[in-house]
């Protein structure tokens, strides 16, 4: 069976990634399969902050075009352009966007009007192209600090490792 997502909204941040990351590895120590560890980590971020919106745009085009993948929450849009929106912006430019208030993000796409905050990370692969980026939107302004920045970094570094082909000796 597997465990029971804490809840986590009155832990501190720190504490809080660091039992997520115990719990990642334990869930998904014998995966490889990057689809059941985007819906394993969209699900436990989801119910252990009870976030908006919790989940995966997925490189489609390189350089281009995202495309939606597992989620947790209400209907995402199903694509997004490079360099659009959060998502784009940080599909663009490699790196987490942190957004305090969302409508004064210019060219925010408003999935869902309740969004006030969020956070989007890349996500590399073992070559280190980008793979996907997890998005999470906030209904609470300046939801999202430096402690969310360093424990979702650190949980999107399993799609880092898992993606890893060792070439043959
Ligand atoms: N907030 C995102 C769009 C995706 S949805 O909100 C699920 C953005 O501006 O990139």
């Amino acid at each position: 069976m597997e465990p029971v997502i804490p809840d986590l909204r009155s832990v501190p941040r720190e504490d809080a990634y660091a039992q997520l990351l115990s719990i990642q590895q334990l869930v998904l120590e014998d995966s490889r399969d990057i689809i059941a560890g985007m819906a394993t980590t969209s699900a436990l971020l989801h119910h252990a902050f009870g976030h908006l919106w919790t989940g995966f745009y997925r490189v489609v085009e390189p350089g281009q075009m995202l495309r939606v993948g597992p989620y947790q929450g209400s209907l995402g849009c199903q694509d997004i352009r490079f360099g659009r929106g959060v998502c784009g912006t940080a599909a663009a430019e490699g790196r987490t966007v942190v957004v305090p208030d969302v409508h004064a993000f210019p060219g925010h796409i408003a999935c869902d009007a309740r969004s006030r905050s969020e956070i989007v990370v890349p996500v590399f692969d073992s070559t280190g192209a980008l793979l996907a980026v997890l998005d999470i939107d906030s209904a609470e302004p300046d939801a999202f600090g430096d402690a969310d920045q360093r424990g979702l970094e650190a949980l999107m570094a399993w799609f880092t490792r898992t993606t890893y082909v060792p070439t043959p000796a």
